[in-house]
């Protein structure tokens, strides 16, 4: 087992750069299952939740050839398999986009029911609803669900989603593309890696429109062919860079970016007292003086992120003043206070609204990460506060952060690796 061991106080200085999107590579992989011939994915992120994509592609009976540290070659022509196997779709939330694809392949698909992070109730109805307008038979048995059709075709439709929720939006253009017709889907998710997905069914051959508004247009198409995509630059990451920087103080350029893609959480932390500079693909971040109250609301896209809001909060505990956050998203997307208590902060939460009383420094302590962004946000909360933080259930912020300890020491951060014996955790020696 591993804990991060974090000395915090010290400012960050140096740069970053930031990996492929992981939540546009968890659809972009599953996606490789409709193309007939190898597709090569760029850009894609060395974090453990495409390792289990990946490994389940290979499972069905994919071809996974790694080209590089960034690059796969897949080639899925030749899967006939049409049931993940239970043990490896459970260690994820987005293996739900198997069922999409598989059954936009086959017509028919067993996908075990989705793990990932607890944030109270995550219901799958809206995919579930979209795909049985589709034509789809689903079920849910013996924790799989299965999924058919009668032709071994879906049929295209118009769909509204009552939640315009990233993961229904996604499955359903996955199943959608292969489908017999033209599929509608309205009240759509706009997140950038909607549009990623778009563009890299549309660059195998596909016939997308509308990604990034409200209704998505697709046009079934009888097969997608192999094909070349990098992936885009991941936007929470990068929000959790700078948020660290926040945190922290200092001046760190964070490159290799979508500027657009940041500006949600670039006008919060200006409003903060961050100063934020666009440079081309990069955004330099820099924080010196004291830092301000604001108040937070969490929406979907191009709204402030859900997924940024524990790194977030992590700053305004250093705040000036009282900052109020309400969660919009998830209904229990809190946990991580707790942990942020042991540090000196000062949060009262009330269902999805936490109050933040600013304090004048932390003091680090032992936490617990309960998932990912939760994680991360203790690690920023670990480089600010005064003295040694340590964090343990790193595995759910290894998930979706590409070598956060390499990148955060290479810009001046004092943060280590433990191994700890599982499960007493007495001997521990560094790992580096
Ligand atoms: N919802 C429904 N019914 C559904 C689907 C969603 O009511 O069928 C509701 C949810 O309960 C929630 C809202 O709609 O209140 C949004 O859920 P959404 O489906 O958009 O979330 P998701 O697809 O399960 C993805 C990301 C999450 C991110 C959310 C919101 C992936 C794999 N996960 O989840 O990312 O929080 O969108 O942006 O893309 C993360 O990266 O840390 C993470 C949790």
């Amino acid at each position: 087992m591993k804990k991060y061991v974090i000395h915090g106080g010290r400012p960050l200085y140096g740069k970053v750069e930031i990996s492929g999107a992981k939540n546009a590579a968890v659809g972009i992989i599953p996606a490789a299952l409709l193309v007939q011939g190898p597709c090569r994915i760029e850009n894609i992120p060395e974090i453990s939740d495409v390792d289990f994509l990946l490994d389940i592609l290979r499972q069905l009976g994919g071809s996974v050839r790694v080209i590089n540290r960034t690059t796969v070659e897949v080639d899925c022509s030749h899967v006939r398999c049409q049931t993940v196997p239970y043990d490896a779709g459970r260690k994820l939330r987005a293996s739900y986009y198997l069922l999409g694809s598989m059954l936009g392949r086959f017509g028919a698909a067993e996908v075990p029911m989705p793990g990932g992070c607890d944030f109270g109730s995550r219901p799958i109805d809206q995919h579930l609803k979209g795909l049985a307008a589709l034509g789809a038979e689903v079920r849910v048995e013996k924790g799989y669900m299965c999924a058919s059709t009668e032709t071994g075709r879906l049929k295209g439709s118009q769909i509204y989603l009552d939640v315009a929720s990233v993961g229904a939006t996604m499955n359903l253009m996955l199943a959608a593309v292969l489908a017999e017709g033209t599929t509608i889907i309205e009240n759509t998710a706009k997140e950038p890696h909607i549009v990623d997905l778009a563009n890299f069914l549309n660059s195998m051959g596909a016939d997308v429109t509308g990604a990034g508004t409200d209704v998505i247009k697709i046009r079934g198409v009888d097969k997608l062919s192999g094909g070349e995509y990098s992936i885009i630059p991941d936007q929470i990451e990068a929000g959790t860079y700078m948020t660290a920087v926040a945190a922290a103080g200092g001046e760190v350029r964070i490159c290799n970016i979508i500027p657009k893609h940041m500006e949600c959480i670039t006008a919060k932390l200006v409003e903060m007292g961050v100063e934020v500079d666009e440079d081309g693909d990069a955004l330099v971040v820099r924080r010196h003086g004291p830092l301000q109250r604001t108040n937070i609301k969490t929406m979907f896209y191009p709204g402030f992120p859900t997924d940024m809001q524990p790194q977030i909060a992590a700053v305004l505990c250093l705040a000036q003043g009282t900052s109020v956050i309400t969660e919009g998203v998830w209904d229990n997307r809190y946990r991580y206070t707790e942990e942020f208590r042991r540090l000196g902060a000062k949060i009262q939460v009330d269902g999805k609204i936490a109050i933040i009383e600013g304090v004048e420094k932390l003091t680090g302590a032992p936490m617990e990460a309960c998932d990912l962004r939760a994680g991360a946000a203790m690690i920023v909360a670990g480089l600010a506060a005064q003295g040694t933080s340590e964090i343990s259930n790193v595995q759910h912020i290894e998930r979706g952060y590409e070598d956060i300890i390499g990148k955060l020491s290479r810009i001046g951060a004092d943060i280590r690796v433990v191994m700890v014996p599982d499960p007493e955790q007495k001997k521990s020696h560094i790992a580096g």
